[in-house]
């Protein structure tokens, strides 16, 4: 039997584990990343999104200890920690890297549970880190299932999102949304999840791998921006939402206005607020009319959503860049593609495209050269299939 790139993983983590560690067993587990469809930088500002998790993501290696010491290892990191529980801390230092999102969901766990004890743990990921799949929301929903499973807490799934979205928003500082959590512990084989982050509620809406493929487009570009940018961009809206209220009328989220509503404010914003909430409003009807597409099989009609989602992520809501802009437009001239846009926050990382089955090799010859004439760099392409949700590997 040849060896799969995921037994592959599995086999190192439990090499490093047994090094670091010593012999006694450990459990292993999975969250999934996610990709967005439609719904960009709604979450936090009370709208539907449409997040599908896909077949990769974060693997963890775990044994709890019965002292209170913590000790993380990652495959794919060079820091390693090993600290006491009482040094954690109320919030992540610059010293502890990668390793503030566990930390920040333990944190989390023992207070909401009183569980004091520490443990050991090795990471590893197969999608890219950092570029906009959530492989921060990853090793936070893997924490979260591994510490409910090691202490016998019983959590619901949406429980382990919300500690993991604390640890997120709390322990790290990052204004975030719902998303990406809910998107990779409400991950369903064959589905999309449709959140509506007011509630928030949730149902699952049909996706069908024999009819439209993911391809995602890296450009390897740093995301630079993304703390400072996208926490810009929480202000800004924070501040649409206020002029609204006063001007218009009283609702809970700015994604609940309409556009006519935005009108009537027109005189009391000043143009980057307007274009920040135009944005925001028009994206919330595209996520909605992606939802009927998806429930009635019409790709099509969501490719041409994900590609004016693109247009307005670019132009009214500026997190795109030189290099998601080209590699989209590239994607989106090649035939079998129902539309491209980039995913999570933008400022660099991945974008996908949706094609037919079968499309990905020609799509990718096609867009690998304009990009590498245009930044002389490579991009990476990557074909992601549907994934489950979190599990414990047995
Ligand atoms: C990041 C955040 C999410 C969401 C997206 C933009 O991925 O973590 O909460 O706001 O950006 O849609």
């Amino acid at each position: 039997m040849t060896a799969t790139p995921r037994s592959r993983l599995l086999d190192a983590i439990g090499v490093r584990f047994r090094a670091d560690f010593g012999e006694a067993p450990f459990r292993r587990f999975f969250a999934p990343g996610r990709i967005n469809l439609v719904g960009a930088h709604l979450d936090y500002n009370g709208g539907d999104v449409l997040p599908m998790a896909v077949d990769r993501g974060i693997y963890l290696a775990i044994r709890p200890r019965r002292d209170a010491r913590l000790r993380l290892r990652s495959l794919d990191q060079g820091l390693t920690v090993d600290i006491e529980a009482k040094d954690v801390g109320e919030r992540t230092r610059p010293e502890l890297g990668w390793t503030g999102y566990p930390l920040g969901v333990w944190h989390g766990f023992q207070q909401s549970t009183g569980m004091r004890t520490g443990f050991d743990a090795v990471f590893a990921g197969d999608l890219p880190m950092a570029s906009g799949l959530s492989s921060s929301a990853a090793i936070e929903v893997v924490t979260a299932l591994a510490l409910d499973a090691l202490h016998g807490t019983k959590l619901e799934r949406q429980q382990l999102a919300l500690l993991a979205h604390r640890a997120e928003t709390g322990f790290v500082g990052v204004r975030c949304g719902i998303m990406d959590q809910f998107a990779s512990a409400l991950g369903r084989a064959g589905q999309v999840l449709l959140l509506h982050c007011a509630g928030p509620r949730w149902e699952h809406v049909p996706f069908d791998p024999n009819a439209c493929e993911v391809l995602v487009l890296d450009t390897k570009k740093p995301r630079l921006l993304a703390k400072s940018g996208f926490n810009e961009r929480v202000a800004q809206c924070a501040t649409a939402h206020e002029i609204l209220r006063t001007h218009v009328r009283d609702l809970p989220h700015l994604a609940l206005y309409t556009v006519a509503d935005l009108e009537q404010s027109r005189s009391a914003m000043d143009d980057l607020t307007f274009r920040r909430a135009r944005h925001v409003v028009t994206e919330m009807e595209r996520t909605r009319d992606g939802a009927r597409a998806l429930r009635s099989h019409d790709y099509a009609a969501l490719g041409a959503l994900l590609n004016a989602s693109h247009r307005s992520t670019a132009s009214d809501y500026e997190v795109s860049c030189d290099e998601l802009d080209v590699i989209t437009a590239a994607a989106r001239a090649c035939e079998g593609v129902f539309g491209a846009r980039l995913t999570g926050a933008g400022f660099g990382g991945c974008a996908i495209a949706l094609l037919h089955p079968g499309a990905a090799d020609a799509v990718r010859a096609h867009v690998a050269p304009i990009y590498r004439a245009r930044f002389g760099s490579e991009a990476g392409f990557d074909l992601l299939r549907n994934g489950t949700g979190p599990c414990e590997i047995t």
